[in-house]
């Protein structure tokens, strides 16, 4: 019998029916206890595969991730968002999460078989039907890039290299890890902050400051999901008081790479000065200004690497803020990636 398009018209009518039929009759089991097939686990893991590779950013377009600075955030990140699920070299995974299904992996194991740009795509977007949360900012893709960096190291490192990256655990009298609350100070502790870390200094910040900026990140109105996830358990009245605290702290000793005095000097010109030519206006006029706006924050002392990934953000409109943050939009406009490393060296020398 030669098959005509009635046959086809016919199948494709009954096809769908038969489907319906199926999932009526109850016989598929949505049982997690009993597991997948191993066909059916082999086929998820293929598609996610074919999924991850068909949608990675092109191998051209991956920072270097090799910078120090990126791993403190990042580990810190992992500590509250992922070791929850994927346990770390400190932890292993609890019971509780391997009944997941599918369970998620001890990424010690399985990292190295993916590419930066798979895992980019992985952490960025998060794999639907299994658990895996998205980045919870889809706005800037630099945080994710920090978390890839950290993934990286991760395989090679002991629950004494994690703990002291992470800053969230502390060993108790028996020698057990006990996992301490999240605090600030895992990550914005003075120790922690080598000049090129992404983490900002926020002893000696303005209070007014401090506190409009850890309100923006709980109203999403400045994207980060590394600090939207700390601050997204604290109730509104706590922040006034964290505010407070760290306005009230004394900057620390810093430990950082000796400065280049041509860039420091070209920094100080802009930040003085401007650059009338392209409309960019001092940088003193409105920061570190006695009387000036408490809103506006201090930059003197502060990590370069920090202020050089800020004004890179509010240059691509990324970065959000108080009602005050277009000012910058602006002021950031027309600088140069050497004027960023120039202002930058010079504010954090100052
Ligand atoms: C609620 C639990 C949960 C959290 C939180 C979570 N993950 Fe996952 N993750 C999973 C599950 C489940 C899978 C398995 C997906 C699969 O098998 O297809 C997974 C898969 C992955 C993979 C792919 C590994 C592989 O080979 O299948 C990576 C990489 C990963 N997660 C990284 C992270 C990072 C980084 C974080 C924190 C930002 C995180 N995950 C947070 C549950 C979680
Ligand atoms: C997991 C690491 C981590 C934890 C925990 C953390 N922070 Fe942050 N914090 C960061 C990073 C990274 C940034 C920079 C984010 C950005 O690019 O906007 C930041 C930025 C900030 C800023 C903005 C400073 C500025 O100069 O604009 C404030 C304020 C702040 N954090 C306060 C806190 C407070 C208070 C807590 C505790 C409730 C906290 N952070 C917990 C990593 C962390
Ligand atoms: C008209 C006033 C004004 C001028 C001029 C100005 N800024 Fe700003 N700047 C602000 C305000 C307001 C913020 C805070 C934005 C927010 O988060 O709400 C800010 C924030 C910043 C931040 C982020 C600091 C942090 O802790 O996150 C950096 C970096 C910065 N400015 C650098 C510069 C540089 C460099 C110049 C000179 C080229 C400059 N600014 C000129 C008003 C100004």
């Amino acid at each position: 019998m030669t098959i005509r398009w009635k046959h086809l018209i016919v199948l494709a009518i009954i096809a769908p029916i038969l489907g319906l039929a199926v999932g009526w009759s109850g016989l598929m089991s949505v049982r997690a206890s009993t597991g997948h097939w191993a066909a059916t686990d082999w086929f998820l893991h293929w598609v996610m595969r074919n999924s991850v590779s068909a949608r990675e950013v092109a191998t051209g377009d991956v920072p270097p991730l090799d910078d120090p600075g990126l791993l403190p955030g990042a580990a810190g990140h992992f500590e509250t968002g992922c070791a929850v699920c994927h346990g770390s070299p400190a932890q292993p995974r609890p019971d509780s999460v391997l009944a997941m299904l599918p369970p998620p992996p001890d990424l010690k194991e399985v990292v190295p078989e993916w590419s930066d740009a798979e895992l980019f795509e992985i952490v960025k977007h998060g794999v639907r039907f299994t658990g895996m949360p998205a980045w919870p900012v889809q706005s800037r893709d630099d945080e994710v890039w920090s978390m890839v960096a950290f993934l990286r190291k991760l395989p090679d490192m002991d629950a004494s290299a994690y703990i002291q990256a992470s800053g969230l655990h502390g060993i108790g009298h028996a020698g057990e890890v006990s996992p301490l609350p999240i605090t600030c100070e895992s990550c914005h502790a003075e120790a922690k902050l080598n000049d090129g870390s992404y983490i900002p200094r926020l002893a000696g910040q303005s209070e007014a400051y401090l506190l409009d900026a850890l309100k923006a990140y709980a109203d999403k109105q400045r994207p980060s999901g590394i600090m939207q996830v700390a601050v997204g358990t604290l109730s509104v009245e706590s922040l006034p008081e964290l505010a407070a605290y760290y306005a009230n702290q004394k900057p620390g000793p810093r430990a950082d790479a000796a400065p280049d005095p041509a860039l420091i000097e070209k920094g100080r010109l802009l930040a003085e000065q401007g650059r009338t030519a392209d409309k960019i206006p001092a940088c003193l006029s409105c920061h570190d200004k006695q009387g000036g706006n408490p809103a506006y924050p201090k930059l003197s002392g502060q990590n370069s690497a920090y202020l050089q990934n800020q004004l890179t953000l509010f240059q691509s409109g990324g970065r959000g803020g108080s009602e005050y943050h277009h000012l910058m939009t602006g002021a950031s406009k027309e600088l140069t990636a050497n004027d960023i490393s120039a202002v930058a060296a010079y504010f954090s020398a100052r």
